[in-house]
């Protein structure tokens, strides 16, 4: 327990556990699919301090390394243990069969999209900062045909009861977070379709049938991955140019004004963009991406996502007012966002808000986004076992400063870490949801078994817990020419 309280409870205003940061490495913003080295003076995150090289946590130092970065990453094979909580994999073959049986023909194709574990950055991407997100391997598939009559029709194989058929014409029309007509599951693809038409797409019609591993609703953005999947979709049949990162920055745009949920852009650039073997290291002041590696079980080492089964949603207060709070503080700042605050104006720029409450928001942020460039840096030089301590960092700086944890939040991190795992913290908005745990693999089970069994001692709902490597981005799975049948 030594361990864990100082880990939890110590250093409280260190951003990283101790850690010098990685920084003064400048990455210029890319077009899409361009591969662009970075220069030795050339920074993604630019690291405040301006530090040019990282100390690991036993002292040693080492020097940044530069590599090339590109939005699909060369093609690996990190060995696999399929996770059988993911549903087993039967959804291409099942979203094929469920849309033979609603349309009486094969699908024009069958598109997917994953869902996101954020390794570390949270609540940084609507500040302007960075974000360190993988892919899950859980996706949702969409088996898409072109349609007629100027008709989108929707199915669910999770949601059977909730078939909706909307006109092209009105959707086009539909305006504003609660100018439309759909609510539910189906309201998530219909956004992204209305942005996508709002930015020129045309289409005769569209019949579209869904299917997920992922578990609804698990804090995985399971809305990004179906977002994510349609909005490829749609561009593939309705010929409309857009690149990966246009077509995320329209799912965000589709869910923001069209469904009404303020989310930041990291969980639809996250589905896009990732790639197996790797987290997304995403800019989101200047768009910059950069696939750092990430393959755990080539050091002995597994990510567990540990589900409290607490549902909050984004639109529920906690998220939003924490944007505001956000909001505000920059004001008062006289900065655009956050970001523009760097760990050395910290001290200064805490002294001039005058509300202890917007202190602690401000220096979650600034030292959030240090984190990130840490673990970041971490990666790039293969030390994924330093990166623990910087989780469980971020996760002490959720809790007591930006104040979205929870007790069952709380208890999954403090069990994990007490048990063995390298570093703990929730992952995703908070209020509930999911936590993630950096555990040995010979650990796995010892900490499986803490974990539940401090949940039952507490009286908690069991958790769920999963195994998860980082996974393909959004792709295309099949044409209609390999459909068979
Ligand atoms: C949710 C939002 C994201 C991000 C995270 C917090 O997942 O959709 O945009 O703000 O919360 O990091």
């Amino acid at each position: 327990m030594a361990r864990l309280e100082e880990t939890l409870h110590g250093r409280r205003h260190d951003p990283t556990g101790g850690e010098r940061l990685a920084g003064d490495r400048r990455v210029p913003g890319t077009g899409e699919n361009r591969v662009s080295t970075p220069t030795r003076n050339d920074s993604v995150c630019p690291q405040p301090r301006g530090a040019a090289e990282i100390e690991h946590p036993e002292g040693r130092t080492h020097p940044l390394s530069s590599r090339p970065f590109e939005i699909m990453a060369p093609e690996t094979t990190p060995r696999r243990r399929p996770d059988p909580s993911t549903g087993g994999g039967q959804a291409p073959g099942r979203v094929v069969e469920a849309f033979r049986e609603r349309t009486g023909r094969l699908p024009d194709g069958v598109w997917s999209a994953p869902g996101r574990v954020n390794l570390i950055g949270e609540h940084t991407d609507y500040n302007g900062g960075c974000v360190l997100p993988f892919a899950a391997p859980a996706r949702t598939y969409v088996g898409a045909g072109l349609g007629k009559e100027e008709t989108i029709t929707l199915h669910s194989v999770q949601f059977p009861a909730e078939d909706v058929v909307a006109s092209l014409e009105g959707l086009l029309a539909a305006s504003g977070p609660g100018g439309q007509a759909v609510r539910g599951w189906a309201a998530y693809p219909l956004g992204t379709l209305w942005a996508l038409l709002r930015d020129g797409a045309t289409c005769p019609g569209l019949d579209l049938v869904v299917d997920s591993d992922l578990p609804a609703g698990s804090g995985l953005s399971s809305s990004a991955a179906l977002e994510c999947a349609t909005g490829l979709a749609a561009r593939d049949l309705c010929r409309f140019d857009a690149t990966p990162r246009r077509l995320a920055e329209l799912a965000q745009k589709g869910e923001n004004e069209y469904v009404g949920v303020p989310c930041g852009p990291m969980d639809q650039m996250a589905a896009m963009a990732c790639t197996e073997g790797h987290a997304l290291l995403f800019d989101t002041r200047d768009g910059t991406l950069v696939q750092e590696p990430l393959e755990p079980a080539s050091h002995g080492l597994e990510v567990l996502v540990i589900d409290t089964r607490v549902r909050r949603a984004l639109r529920d207060g906690g998220y939003v007012e924490r944007r505001r709070s956000c909001e505000e503080a920059a004001r008062r700042l006289g900065v655009p966002t956050l970001r523009e605050v760097s760990g050395a104006g910290l001290g200064k720029a805490l002294g001039g808000l005058g509300d202890p409450v917007l202190e602690r928001r401000v220096r979650h942020v600034v030292t959030e986004n240090e984190r990130v460039l840490a673990v970041a840096g971490l990666l790039r030089r293969g030390q994924v076992d330093g990166v623990g301590p910087l989780l469980t960092a971020s996760h002490r700086s959720l809790r007591d400063d930006f104040e979205v944890s929870c007790p069952e939040l709380d208890l999954a991190v403090t069990s994990a870490v007490h048990a063995g795992a390298l570093g703990a913290r929730l992952t995703g908005a908070g209020f509930g949801g999911n936590a993630l745990a950096l555990v040995p693999v010979a650990l796995e089970r010892a900490v499986r078994a803490a974990v539940e069994d401090a949940f039952d001692r507490a009286g908690f709902a069991r958790p769920v817990l999963r195994l998860v490597e980082p996974s393909a981005g959004a792709r295309r799975d099949s044409a209609a020419a390999t459909l068979g049948g």
